[in-house]
């Protein structure tokens, strides 16, 4: 299994030791535009294999994608990411022109390959590689809801004073400060729901703060995370690598699911050796559909100032 990673920087860097750890993957390749970069960044890695028992083989290449072909999985990270104050929107300006180029070159050497989208706005970057590509819908995905659902958990965890391992819950919607939407309503500690634990007004602050979640990272470190979001990538690569058909909140175009059309934004699929193998259509209140919608109205405002 051949993955590759564009963008060497701390999220792509962290994906690829994440990916080499979990051991499922013959190479990683990581490429940056930074002259020599990816190789340090690939030789550094490589020198913990054997402290951290893996055979993954990390190669480093800079802005060379020849060395990316027949990738099974090619990994979008590439890009700026935001500083304190900012929204993931306001990346679009430099991100898109980036994303359209990376995006083009992986698939022309790799045209079998499944994209995952990591840059932001991501789910817009996600809707420009669909139509930079036009690979099909399935073999896209845009990665945001499997790093905002690691947020509520840690979240929910922190309220319930319960272990992680013991607790669940899934964001939907857009990968941004306002259009997250947490399913509170599903949240559950070891199957009981957690409105059996905490009350509503707690809840709600808890899905306040997944919201915002990234940004009080990007507060406090002056810039964005990356230890997570390279984690919540790692998951997905290792879903489709190994055919697990687990289910994430992914951001996939959607073309009439959940009432909504010609967008990428988060939904739960079934991921396996296909990529997308199913969008998974789970019933939601009248209030959830409603907060999905005005995230999705969100997301196409900002696929409008796309140059397309
Ligand atoms: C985050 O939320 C970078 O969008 C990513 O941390």
């Amino acid at each position: 299994m051949k993955i590759t990673v564009v963008g060497a920087g701390a999220v792509g860097a962290s994906c690829a030791e994440y990916i080499a750890i979990k051991n499922f993957a013959s190479e990683v390749v990581l490429v940056d535009i930074k002259e020599g970069f990816a190789e340090g960044k690939a030789m550094d890695l490589m020198q913990t294999a054997s402290l951290n028992g893996f055979d993954t083989r990390i190669v480093g290449s800079t802005s060379d994608y020849s060395k990316t072909a027949n990738s099974d999985i090619c990994v979008i990270t590439s890009g700026i990411p935001r500083k304190p104050g900012m929204t993931r929107e306001e990346l679009i300006g430099i991100n898109a022109g980036i994303v359209k180029d990376v995006s083009a070159s992986l698939v022309k050497h790799s045209p079998n390959t499944i994209l995952i989208v990591v840059s932001n706005p991501m789910d817009t970057m996600t809707y420009l590689a669909h139509k930079t590509t036009g690979l099909p819908k399935n073999r896209i995905i845009g990665m945001g809801g499997a790093l905002d659902s690691a947020r509520f958990k840690y979240r929910l965890a922190e309220a319930l004073e319960a272990p992680i391992s013991d607790v669940d819950g899934m964001v939907i919607g857009g990968h941004s400060d306002k259009g997250m939407v947490p399913l509170t309503r599903l949240a559950t500690r070891n199957s009981v729901p957690v409105t059996e634990f905490i009350s509503q007004d707690r809840l709600d602050e808890v899905r306040e703060a997944t919201k915002v979640g990234g940004a009080t990272l990007t507060g406090l470190l002056g810039t964005s995370a990356w230890y997570a979001p390279g984690a919540a990538v790692s998951g997905l690569v290792q879903a489709i690598a190994c055919d697990q058909k687990k289910i994430f909140p992914c951001s996939v175009l959607l073309e009439g699911e959940y009432g909504l059309n010609d967008l990428c934004i988060g939904v739960p699929v079934v991921l396996g050796k296909n990529g997308i193998e199913k969008i998974v259509d789970i019933k939601l209140t009248e209030a959830e559909r409603t907060h999905l919608k005005e995230s999705a109205e969100g997301v196409s405002a900002t696929n409008g100032l796309l140059e397309l």
